[in-house]
């Protein structure tokens, strides 16, 4: 247990909370929409320790936040349509989804592997501070304890997170109370992944789109195209072996069996799997304690016959 500091928004709290930001720990912050739970989206570990405080037993893609366009383009591939939507509605609580620019800084945890990125510029200005202080992407899902409603308040973050965060900066109730609106930006036009408070005309179906992938239900969650082979101490000859503490395999999660290490490490380590000449994977054991469940439940989806 920690002791959760509620700090006013202001100077002395954003700068508590930049410098939390870049010891690898999480915040808790406004937006206009809710309270996120923010971490700098470049490093792993750190991304790994939202979702150990959150206590969420699965890895999700997480929405990164942006000063603004340019800073977005450091990060994702921006067309035309993405360009005219961010000159539009940025700063603002419209989320676009595009595809990962190349030499992207932003950690593999943060898109669950996936070649796409949620990227959006909040106009909170306590969000906008912290994004200028830390000069960092800042991943932040809403700070809210898994699978509890969404924090509008400093009060509910401290309800849900109180003993697992070292700090939320409070501004208050947010402005829209709901998540921001989600639009994919691809080669066949817009698709709203999740409504919100901007209404772009979008229904569930986009133009030329397939079905809504409802969040958290993404039909387009990443899977390496070899077979994954779980719970495995010694490696077939035909087997790249991921390991974990004294399994030490061709490449290790975690040496040291530090577990936010390894859920940091995963992707990458899946993604490496997968260009490598094994035809098949194996993962040694993790423990399916506290973010040791999120990692399995990624790698039996990953190991599901298909
Ligand atoms: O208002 C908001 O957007 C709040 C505040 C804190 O900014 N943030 C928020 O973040 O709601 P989060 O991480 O809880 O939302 C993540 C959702 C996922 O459930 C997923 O549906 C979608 O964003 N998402 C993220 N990356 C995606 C991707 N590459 N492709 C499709 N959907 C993605
Ligand atoms: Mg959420």
């Amino acid at each position: 247990m920690v002791q959760t500091q509620v700090l006013p928004y202001g100077p002395e709290a954003i700068a508590a909370a930049a410098r939390l930001i870049r010891e690898g720990l999480p915040v808790a912050i406004p937006t206009e929409t809710v309270y996120g739970l923010a971490a700098d989206a470049t490093d792993g570990a750190a991304v790994a320790r939202i979702y150990e405080a959150k206590g969420r037993p699965a890895f999700n893609p997480l929405i990164v936040h942006v000063r603004d366009l340019d800073q977005a383009m450091a990060l994702a591939e921006v067309d035309a349509a993405a360009r005219s939507l961010a000159e539009l509605y940025w700063p603002g609580p419209l989320t676009l989804v595009l595809p990962v620019r190349d030499g992207s800084p932003v950690a593999s945890l943060v898109t669950a592997g996936l070649p796409t990125i949620a990227i959006r510029a909040p106009s909170h200005p306590a969000m906008r501070d912290l994004l200028a202080a830390t000069g960092k992407p800042l991943a932040a899902p809403s700070a809210n304890a898994s699978g509890r409603i969404s924090a509008t308040r400093a009060e509910h973050v401290l309800a849900s997170l109180g003993g697992r965060i070292e700090l939320i900066v409070d501004d208050g109730p947010t402005a829209h109370g709901l998540e921001s609106t989600i639009v994919a930006v691809g080669r066949d036009g817009l698709r709203l992944l999740r409504p919100g408070p901007i209404d772009l005309g979008l229904s569930s179906v986009g133009a030329g789109a397939g079905p809504i992938e409802a969040p958290g239900q993404l039909a387009s969650h990443y899977a390496p195209a070899k077979p994954v082979r779980l719970d495995v101490t010694a490696a077939a000859t035909d087997e790249w072996l991921i390991g974990f503490g004294e399994v030490l395999g061709d490449a290790t999660l975690s040496g040291s069996g530090d577990l936010v290490e390894a859920a940091a490490a995963l992707f990458d380590r899946l993604h490496e799997a997968e260009r490598g000449d094994c035809p098949r994977i194996a993962v040694a054991p993790i423990p399916d304690s506290g973010i040791g469940a999120a990692i399995n439940d990624r790698l039996r989806r990953a190991a599901a016959p298909r």
